[in-house]
């Protein structure tokens, strides 16, 4: 089983992430970090603290990670999308167990040195942990084996401003610093997450699957399924987070994938938080640019919704 590290805003459909990380035999779920985005980082950690209990796995250590940005100040969370708590307003078990001793960047460094070269990372918030943790020790690319990335949009629109993506938006000094570093990244933007729905008739299958702890992950999705009616047309919602988890763990295959050079639009203006995707010359997933570290997946072989469910339920 390959050892696993997920940071994560835990969120609704971060939530839905760590669940299919729990239920992933090919993976360790070593550890989780939390940052500040869809909730505070501190209510990140409870939130997956408790999610954690309820799935009788409370083996696995959550750390405290950065509640502020890399170069401003944290300027408070989504309760519309991903309701007051994070976990669509709903009232989980309360955890009595508590964060680890050191923060998630320093918990982090210790993980990949633990797990030399056999480390995973999955990053489904802004990414000021990995950034602090570049800090923290310069080597720590060649310590891991790969990082995956729920964050960007290539070729389609942002979702917090024109061109922005929420998770880079959040801290665009912070996505800049680990897009640049020589570790090999692959990137889950919006191109395809917004591609993979979870329907009612998925959120049916958890609300009725017999399973406390994913019954759960079906209540926590009402929210957030609102939200998403004036986009999608109907109750339903884009699965973000799970699809980097997925396509990190194996489950599910890019079928377009290029290696293109990334790099964030970090300073203030319009395009700030921007992911610039060099897609020139290649034919989309089928070439790629020689050098580049950048995976950029623009779709998967199958849609993950089925295979979620599947995964949640055995
Ligand atoms: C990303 O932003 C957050 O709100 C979600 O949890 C996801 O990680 C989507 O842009
Ligand atoms: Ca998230």
């Amino acid at each position: 089983r390959q050892p696993l590290y997920l940071d994560c805003d835990t969120g609704v459909d971060d939530t839905l992430a760590l669940a299919y990380l729990l239920a992933s035999p090919e993976i360790d779920l070593v550890g989780v970090g939390t940052v500040s985005g869809n909730v505070a980082a501190a209510q990140a950690a409870r939130n997956t603290l408790d999610l954690l209990d309820l799935a009788g796995r409370q083996d696995v250590p959550v750390a405290l990670g950065a509640h502020d940005r890399l170069t401003s100040t944290y300027g408070g969370g989504v309760p519309h999308i991903h309701g007051h708590n994070g976990v669509g307003d709903v009232d989980l078990p309360q955890s009595q167990r508590q964060v680890e001793g050191q923060d998630a960047a320093a918990f982090l460094v210790d993980l990949a040195r633990a797990h030399e070269g056999r480390l995973r990372i999955v990053a489904v918030g802004p990414l000021t942990n990995l950034a602090k943790a570049l800090e923290l020790e310069p080597a720590l690319p060649g310590m891991v084996r790969e990082v995956t990335i729920m964050g960007g949009a290539a070729l389609v629109p942002g979702n917090v401003s024109a061109v922005a993506e929420a998770n880079v938006a959040g801290d665009p000094e912070a996505a800049a610093l680990v897009l640049a570093a020589p570790w090999d990244v692959t990137l889950v933007p919006l191109d395809v997450t917004m591609e993979n729905t979870f329907e009612e008739e998925h959120r049916q299958a958890l609300l009725t699957s017999g399973d406390p702890f994913v019954e759960t992950v079906g209540r926590i999705l009402d929210v957030y399924f609102d939200f998403h009616v004036p986009e999608l047309g109907r109750r339903a919602s884009a699965l973000h987070d799970p699809l980097a988890a997925a396509v990190a763990v194996g489950g599910v295959l890019p079928s377009s994938a290029p290696r293109v050079p990334v790099v964030v639009d970090a300073p203030g203006g319009p395009g700030r938080g921007q992911t610039l995707c060099d897609l020139r010359g290649q034919r989309l997933g089928q070439v790629d640019h020689p050098g580049a570290r950048v995976r950029v997946v623009l779709s998967t072989s199958e849609p993950l919704a089925p295979h979620l469910v599947d995964r949640l339920l055995q």
